[in-house]
């Protein structure tokens, strides 16, 4: 289905299943300990021995030799496979780091030896007995030493309104003429997906042919990447991934595990399976690059920008993509003279790459901060400001709208039910007992990105369906608006259909990824339906466009079949996808959310402590409220960690992560967050795609993060520019308590 003009009236519209807070159909498979992940896939080949990854102990360097003789000698060892067996291996698109092979280091933990021994156990043990020499080159580790450097970042890959270049009138005259101004530095550190479950996989060989259970996100690029890297034609390589614990961008992309275990599983002729042990998925996997921003703002008197400046750095391995941090800043707010620009530094610290809300997480803890240092300044409450600044077109391109964009009632609905008019825009001037506290705004953008996706849809014999499509769940919920979807086209209940993801023998879908998963595969399905849908009426010899389906029935001209019927010959099949025109370039499509938090901060340690927190957002059409509310509650708990806690300590004498755990890596867990509140406007945006939904897996996270460093500032009066917030950061300019 080509989806080229606006969605008119459709069967999603009846809002019968979708829109509906159903409760996740994978659920009990969840909570009684039996959906499989890659790693507990015991069943699905026999004989698996276990892979344990070396990881180089430097930097940067060259591997000078290898002596596998006393790992080999130890118990229960099968085989081991080194670096130096193997060519480099290409990185697949969008990567930069070479997975395996040769005797190049370019970053820390980069595998260079897989043990494959009987048990966990033996391999581990067997690990250390392993001897690499080095021969070990200097690095370079520290962004802010580098950023000199740093030259201009070529594009990424999310299309025109994610490119990172953007100049628009003379900002230079505009910005030295206005008569209010913030020009002020911000830094984020580097961080790390911390998800749950590891990267995982099994890998078997059967005549040529390989299949890998893994933890992926995008089960068709890890299958396109993998096939190249081994020389394979994609069809001889298979790919499943039923369920993931969770992701955050970091399982986008091929990495280690999966190479790691098919090398040695074709080497060893046996099943091999690999996970990367924690500190390996920080220093071995992907990583958010910590940015250096400048902002710089001028105003009007009456709080009008005239001039928005954002530049940035970011970091990555020569060849690597930058964090777009200045991104969001094109769409935002309207203001006729810009100039925003990103540079990228190399670092060898390992591959920088895409987490949850690449570019706008980072990009608005800095500019949202600008924002508030703004409001201050004109003396002017911070909802309004951003109200003012509103935009509702493309700031380059005046007659190019957005599709829906309702940032103005996510502010103002926001503001009332958060009781923003409490807040004492004095900072450091309202206590409780020995707490200072404080209440921030941040106004959050994200873009709605359109993918193909594919779907296959079967009408069984029993009158129940299955759905089939490669796209992935990674705890999202996709299981379940994909039942939703179908349900509501076939006028049939949830549980009457079964839904079948993550294996590449089913058609193509967009995955998860970029906050594009629910709108893009549900839409995917969407196309498979309308032609089972035909098929149905086919069947059926009834015509046209006025065939109904609903409870279980099929109707048309007064007369009604139940659906069932339709598969009395044998299963009937629709299988089609979704694919774009061009209106996300006619439009602009994206995401929009009001973030409110307030904090207290203890008078005496400094230590803050998250008070309560409110989102409104506004993402087109909400599929599932439920699982739409969980994802903006993840994403916002997220916010937290970016604000007060997430950093990864770069250790520059040895050239890694050092806080490799999660042990030394914090996130905020329930406890830390008593109360979060999450308000969704209800906007179907019929530009988008036929389901009018957009994007929310992501929106959550942009802007909470500068929403409670403002709300910490608000409550002490010190304003810290520098990622994350933490109690040594402001303890010694704390107003005095007593
Ligand atoms: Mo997202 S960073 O594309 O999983």
């Amino acid at each position: 289905m080509d989806f080229t003009s606006p969605a008119g009236p459709n069967p999603i519209d009846r809002q019968i299943a979708v829109g509906r807070a159903t409760s996740r159909v994978d659920g009990p498979l969840k909570v009684t300990g039996t959906a499989p992940y890659a790693y507990e896939r015991h069943d699905v080949a026999p004989r698996q021995a276990y892979g344990y990854v070396v990881g180089s102990s430097i930097p940067k360097g060259r591997v000078t030799g290898i002596d596998t003789a006393a790992a080999k000698a130890a118990p229960g060892v099968v085989g081991i496979i080194t670096t130096l067996d193997y060519k480099p291996a290409e990185p697949p698109a969008r990567q930069a780091a070479n997975l395996f092979g040769g005797d190049e280091i370019s970053h820390y933990h980069q595998a260079v030896a897989l043990v494959v021994a009987e048990t966990f156990e033996q391999a581990r043990a067997a690990a250390q007995l392993v001897d690499v020499r080095y021969d070990k080159s200097a690095g370079r580790f520290d962004l802010a030493a580098e950023a000199a450097a740093a030259k201009p970042a070529v594009d990424i890959n999310e299309g025109e309104d994610a490119k990172i270049y953007d100049r628009l009138g003379d900002f230079d005259a505009a910005f030295a003429a206005a008569p209010v101004q913030v020009d002020a530095s911000y830094t984020t550190p580097h961080q790390t997906h911390a998800m749950i479950e590891p990267h995982a996989s099994i890998a078997a060989w059967q005549d040529g042919k390989l299949t890998v259970w893994t933890s992926t996100q995008m089960v068709g690029w890890t299958r396109t990447g993998l096939a190249k890297i081994l020389g394979l034609p994609e069809p001889d390589v298979r790919i499943v991934s039923p369920f993931i614990g969770g992701g955050f961008g970091g399982k986008l992309y091929l990495r280690a595990d999966a190479l790691l275990a098919a090398y040695a599983a074709k080497a060893l002729d046996r099943p091999v399976k690999v996970t990367l042990q924690r500190p390996l998925i920080i220093n071995n996997g992907t990583h958010r690059s910590a940015t250096i921003q400048r902002i710089r703002l001028g105003a009007g008197r009456d709080g009008r920008l005239t001039a928005i400046g954002h530049v940035g750095v970011s970091g990555n391995l020569p060849g690597g993509a930058p964090e777009a941090a200045v991104a969001p800043t094109k769409l935002l707010y309207a203001a006729p003279n810009r100039d925003m620009y990103l540079t990228l530094a190399e670092l060898d610290l390992g591959e920088a790459n895409d987490m949850r809300a690449p570019g706008e997480a980072p990009g608005l803890m800095a500019l949202e901060m600008a924002m508030d240092e703004l409001a201050e300044k004109l003396g002017m409450d911070p909802v309004e400001l951003r109200i003012l600044n509103d935009t509702q077109t493309d700031p380059r391109d005046p007659n190019r709208t957005f599709s829906e964009r309702h940032l103005v009632e996510c502010l103002r609905t926001g503001a009332e039910r958060f009781g923003w008019s409490r807040r004492n825009p004095k900072p450091g001037s309202v206590r409780d007992g020995k707490w200072l506290v404080g209440m921030g705004v941040a106004a959050g953008i994200r873009l709605n990105l359109l993918m193909p996706s594919a779907a296959r849809i079967r009408l069984e014999s029993d009158g129940t369906l299955t759905v089939e499509t490669d796209m992935t769940d990674i705890g999202t919920g996709s299981y379940t608006i994909l039942a939703q979807t179908a349900a509501e086209m076939m006028g049939v209940p949830v549980e009457a259909v079964t839904v079948r993801l993550g294996d590449s023998a089913f058609p193509n879908a967009a995955g998860s990824g970029g906050q594009w998963g629910a709108n893009n595969a549900t839409s995917g399905l969407y196309a498979a339906c309308v032609k089972l849908r035909e098929a149905v009426a086919t069947t059926f010899g009834m015509r046209g466009n006025d065939v109904d389906f609903s409870g279980g029935m099929v109707t048309a001209g007064g007369r009604s079949v139940p659906l069932a019927e339709a598969a009395r010959a044998g299963p009937l099949v629709g299988q089609d996808g979704i694919a774009y025109g061009d209106l996300d370039k006619t439009y602009v499509q994206a995401t929009f959310a009001g973030q409110f938090a307030e904090v207290g901060v203890d008078g005496f340690t400094g230590e803050v402590r998250m008070r309560r927190m409110l989102q409104v957002v506004d993402a087109g059409r909400v599929l599932n409220p439920l699982t739409a509310r969980s994802q903006v509650i993840g994403a916002m708990t997220m916010g937290v960690g970016g604000a007060l806690m997430e950093a990864l300590a770069v250790d520059s004498r040895y050239g890694l992560f050092i806080n490799h755990d999660l042990g030394g890596y914090e996130v905020p867990v329930h406890a830390d967050i008593p109360h979060q509140e999450v308000i969704f406007l209800d906007y179907p945006d019929s530009v988008s795609s036929p389901m009018k939904a957009k994007g929310i897996g992501e929106i959550g996270l942009c802007g909470a993060a500068a929403a409670v460093a403002n709300a910490v500032y608000n409550a002490t009066g010190v304003r810290v520019r520098d990622y994350p917030i933490t109690l040594d950061r402001h303890l010694d300019h704390l107003p005095t308590v007593s």
